[in-house]
């Protein structure tokens, strides 16, 4: 069996970090990135962890003939971990068009991709948007999709529609959507972490950029939410869990018998954190006092969401090992050597 797995976007937050897992586990990650939002730089620091070179092409996954062209030049390949895709929930409402044929174009030319060269596995990133807000939590992957209000939100569930069709349609693939609930946090060795582009929207890097002094002030999205304290409640995941998730993920798929196969998890901590909650908390690892300010809410922000995580603990028996503390300590050494 091959050992190569085609990481597309694999320069990106979670995809470096699980580049790094996969050499870890004994495979052999193939990145695929048109560093449309990542930085060349990140390679070498992953080489660096690892100690040892990793093959990389710079090509947009939208384009099938440079696409092929990798297939063609690796040969047997084991599976792609589908993480390149625009992810920006705020850009997604203001440009749609843009989000629906980068995300969805290029899930179908993987899948396209797969049944032409012969790839057994994928791997898909989607998210716990697709829950939009469920009436039970902690949320199982029995709840169904939810009212969906973004555009990137809609990317995800009909990406994994297009998977469950394609599946559905007789296609020899075998596929897993993991369901990210909020991922945070950093590689322990500093080197690597999220890179916003501009003003960061989501919390912890915001959180980062106030500590030093990059922002003047962290503002706290509602506090009259019906919640312990007011703020909204997420399932924060640490992205070193989030990254061995997926190696999980590509195992289990090896051990199907059955040429044709389908499932999806969440993957999360099973434990709701209130924004409040994960402020006080980086403070207090971190030593340091954060300028912070309740405001209104923000547009489209659901109240509280968290995994079940019962499936993803027992089938692919992936369980998160790493603490909100730890994430808060990984982000900020992080966010202090850039
Ligand atoms: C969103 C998406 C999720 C996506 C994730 C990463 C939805 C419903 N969720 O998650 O699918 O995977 O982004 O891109 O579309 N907050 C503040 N101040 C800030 C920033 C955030 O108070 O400066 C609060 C928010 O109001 C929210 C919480 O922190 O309550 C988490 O926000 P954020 O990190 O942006 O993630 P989500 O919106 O949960």
């Amino acid at each position: 069996m091959s050992k190569k797995i085609i990481v597309t976007g694999g320069l990106g937050f979670i995809g470096s970090h699980t580049v790094v897992e996969l050499i870890h586990a004994g495979f052999e990650p193939i990145v695929v990135d048109n560093l449309c939002n990542s930085e060349k730089f990140i390679l070498e620091r992953i080489e660096k962890i690892v100690n040892r070179k990793v093959t990389f092409y710079e090509v947009d996954c939208c384009n099938k003939v440079d696409f092929s062209e990798v297939l063609l030049k690796e040969g047997a390949v084991n599976g792609i971990i589908h993480f390149a895709a625009f992810k920006s929930v705020n850009e997604s409402v203001t440009a749609p068009l843009k989000y629906y044929k980068n995300n969805l174009n290029s899930l179908i030319i993987m899948l396209e991709c797969m049944t032409e060269f012969k790839i057994p596995n994928i791997v898909f990133s989607s998210s716990c948007t697709v829950y939009g807000q469920p009436d039970i939590l902690p949320v199982t992957e029995a709840t169904p999709f939810g009212e969906i209000k973004t555009a990137y939100g809609n990317t995800k569930r009909v990406c994994e529609e297009i998977i469950k069709d394609y599946y559905n349609s007789g296609a020899e693939i075998k596929a897993v959507s993991l369901r990210y609930f909020n991922p945070i946090g950093a590689h322990p060795s500093g080197l690597l972490g999220e890179l916003p582009k501009g003003v960061p929207n989501n919390l912890m890097p915001f959180i980062t950029q106030t500590a030093k002094g990059l922002r003047r002030q962290l503002n706290v999205f509602g506090s009259d939410y019906n919640t312990v304290d007011g703020t909204c409640i997420r399932d924060f995941i640490h992205v070193v869990d989030l990254a061995k998730a997926h190696v999980k993920a590509i195992d289990y798929l090896n051990q199907q018998m059955e040429n044709k196969f389908y499932d999806f998890f969440n993957v999360g901590t099973g434990h709701g954190t209130t924004v409040l909650e994960m402020i006080q908390a980086f403070e207090k690892v971190n030593h340091l006092k954060l300028n912070y300010q309740l405001m209104p809410r923000r547009d489209g922000d659901i109240e509280k969401i968290y995994a079940d995580t019962t499936k993803v603990n027992t089938i692919l028996g992936w369980t998160s090992m790493l603490s909100t503390e730890d994430a808060c300590k990984d982000a900020w050494n992080w966010e202090q050597k850039l």
